[in-house]
C-alpha cells in the first residue's frame, strides 16, 4: 500500500509560525504523513520547531550540485542539514518560472536522493494541453523525462497548472484518469498525490478516487484552520 501524504507547500510565503503549533495540536499522532515546506530561509527553524512533533518538513526545490559557485540555490545536502526529509521538484511555477525542463528535474531528483531526500515530483499539463487533448500525452513525457533511472523511492504529484490556484480542480474522471496512467508508469507503491486549489471542502471526495494517496496542498497550508480538515480527509479515508 502506498503511504498517505497531507503536503503543504508555502511557497514564497511566510506564515506564522504559530500556525504549525496549531495544526501540531490538531494532530498529535496523524494516521498520515504530514510534511510542510517552507521557503528555504524558514526550514532550519520549523524543523527545530517540529522536531518533537509528527510532522515533517521540506524543501521546494534544490540544485543538481551539492556545493559550488551557484549564486542564489540551495543543493539538497543543505536542506537535508537544515533537517528537511523530502524535496519538492519541478513544480509547474519553477518550470514557468524558470524555465526548467524534465531533464533538469530528473538530475534534481538524482541529487535529492543522493543526499537521502525524498523527491515530490511534479507534474501537470497547461489547459491549453488538456482542451486540445493531449493531457496523459504531456504527462507521460514528463514522467519519462523526470523521473530518476533508480528505483529509489520518490513521491510523484499530479498537479494541473490550470487548478493551481484558481479555486479550479478536474473532475473526479480527469484525476482518476492521470493517476491511473501514473500508477501503470511508476515504481511499485510510488505514493501519488493529487495538487492543485485543494481545500478542506473538496479533500475527501478527491481522497476517494482511485490511486490517489494524498495531495499537495498551496494556499490552504497556510494555516492550521484550512490545512487541519484537509489532514482530517486523509486520515479519514484510511
Ligand atoms: P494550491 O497550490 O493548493 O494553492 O492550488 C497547489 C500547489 O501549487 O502545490
Amino acid at each position: 500500500m502506498p503511504q498517505k501524504i497531507a503536503a503543504g507547500n508555502w511557497k514564497m510565503n511566510a506564515p506564522d509560525l504559530g500556525e504549525v503549533d496549531a495544526l501540531a495540536r490538531q494532530h498529535p499522532d496523524p494516521g498520515v504523513t504530514l510534511l510542510l515546506c517552507p521557503p528555504a530561509t524558514l526550514l532550519a527553524a520549523l524543523s527545530e520547531r517540529l522536531s518533537d512533533m509528527k510532522i515533517q518538513t521540506g524543501g521546494q526545490d534544490c540544485h543538481t550540485a551539492s556545493s559550488g559557485a551557484h549564486t542564489g540555490d540551495v543543493s539538497a545536502a543543505m536542506l537535508k542539514a537544515a533537517g528537511a526529509s523530502h524535496v519538492i521538484l519541478g513544480h509547474s511555477e519553477r518550470r514557468a518560472d524558470h524555465g526548467e525542463s524534465d531533464a533538469l528535474v530528473r538530475q534534481k531528483a538524482e541529487a535529492a536522493l543522493e543526499a537521502s531526500l525524498t523527491p515530490i515530483l511534479c507534474l501537470g499539463e497547461t489547459l491549453e494541453q488538456r482542451d486540445s487533448g493531449q493531457t496523459l500525452d504531456v504527462i507521460e513525457t514528463q514522467l519519462a523525462g523526470s523521473l530518476p533511472k533508480t528505483d529509489a523511492p520518490l513521491i510523484i504529484a499530479y498537479e494541473p497548472v490550470w487548478a493551481i490556484g484558481t479555486g479550479r480542480t478536474p473532475t473526479p474522471g480527469q484525476i482518476e484518469e492521470v493517476h491511473a496512467l501514473l500508477r501503470d508508469r511508476s515504481p511499485a507503491d510510488t505514493p501519488l498525490l493529487y495538487g492543485g486549489s485543494v481545500k478542506g471542502s473538496n479533500a475527501a471526495e478527491i481522497f476517494a478516487i482511485a490511486n490517489v494517496d494524498g495531495a499537495l496542498v498551496g494556499g490552504a497550508s497556510l494555516t492550521a484552520e484550512a490545512f487541519s480538515p484537509i489532514v482530517s480527509a486523509l486520515e479519514a479515508s484510511v
